[in-house]
């Protein structure tokens, strides 16, 4: 490893990027034409730029905030922990604790990182308490190593690829899974060539939509009820009627009420997506399994 030269210039840098990534992410929802919503763990207030040893000379001074460090990885203590030194050539022993909840990529020992996330200093008990909502087990001595020194809640670690390694990624579709996005694809197309025709009073246009509308609805329906999930195979069939009803006021020409019946199918996407719909950190959608929800 060669000697860290560039210092203060990468310094400034690679937070910058790290700031990108997190904003870059609360544009995609706005493809599906919903309100953007920040990302998970995108932090409530604004990131402080700050060297590992001024955090930890004075840990104090930053607890509760959002701090951004850019440091060499000490070591690794867990799949979901690691330490780093202010120093890179040797061991200061005034190392900072990085926790994460999710890796997606590599973080390798000495190599720069730039970490962001909430500052905690904490006594043992607290950090076993924190660090397992966290997703992370620390083992006794650890926990009595890192008390009272200053830990990162890490929302993002962008490695030395420039990859931000805390970001929490779709597994890979199963073939079922597969066919169920495509009908879902579908499906919000439908929705938008619907909304097409209802603002240019197309009733050629309706009649399409609506017809894809009530196969796909029907497919989504057998799906849920594969699954013995009463719920949504129940808001599933509600929109399914709801094509159907569509697709008559439409053919009269009356608009109105197909303004008002699209508003309700509006709502049982909704309803639905809520219950099952999960959103990872690169935008993509994935089912999820609710544990409340009604199994027959
Ligand atoms: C009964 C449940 C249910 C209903 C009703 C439902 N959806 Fe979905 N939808 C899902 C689930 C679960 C996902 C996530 C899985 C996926 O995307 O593959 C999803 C994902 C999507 C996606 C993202 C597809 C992708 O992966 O890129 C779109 C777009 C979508 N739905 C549109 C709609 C629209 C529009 C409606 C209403 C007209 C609707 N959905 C109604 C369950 C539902």
């Amino acid at each position: 490893m060669p000697r860290f030269i560039q210092g203060s210039r990468r310094g400034l840098f690679i937070p910058a990027c790290a700031l990108t990534i997190v904003i870059g992410s609360l544009a995609v929802d706005a493809r599906q034409g919903q309100a953007p919503q920040p990302a998970p763990g995108t932090p409530p207030r604004p990131v402080t730029p700050v060297s590992a040893s001024s955090v930890t000379a004075a840990p104090a001074r930053y607890v509760g905030e959002y701090v951004s460090i850019t440091a060499p990885v000490e070591a690794q203590v867990g799949k979901l922990a690691f330490t780093v030194d202010p120093d890179k050539n040797k061991t200061t022993g005034k190392d900072i604790l990085v926790l994460m909840k999710h890796i997606s990529a590599p973080v390798d020992t000495n190599t720069y990182v730039t970490v962001i996330g909430e500052l905690i200093v904490l006594d043992s008990a607290e950090l076993e308490k924190k660090s397992k909502e966290h997703g992370v087990a620390l083992t006794p001595d650890l926990l009595e190593r890192f008390k009272g020194k200053p830990t990162v809640l890490a929302n993002s670690v962008v490695n030395a690829a420039g990859v931000d390694a805390a970001r929490r990624l779709p597994p890979p579709l199963t073939a079922e899974e597969e066919a169920f996005m495509k009908t879902m694809k579908e499906i919000g197309s439908a929705n938008g060539v619907l909304r097409k025709a209802i603002e240019g009073s197309d009733q050629k246009m309706a009649a399409e939509s609506t017809a894809t509308l009530k196969r796909t609805m029907m497919q989504t329906e057998v799906f849920f009820r594969g699954k013995r999930r009463q719920d949504a195979q129940a808001w599933a069939s509600d929109a399914r009627k709801l094509a159907e009803s569509i697709e008559r006021s439409a053919a009269a020409g009356r608009w109105d009420e197909v303004k008002s019946q699209a508003g309700n199918l509006g709502k049982s996407c909704q309803t639905c997506h809520t219950a099952y719909r999960e959103r990872f950190d690169d935008g993509s959608y994935r089912i999820k399994w609710p544990a409340g929800s009604q199994v027959r």
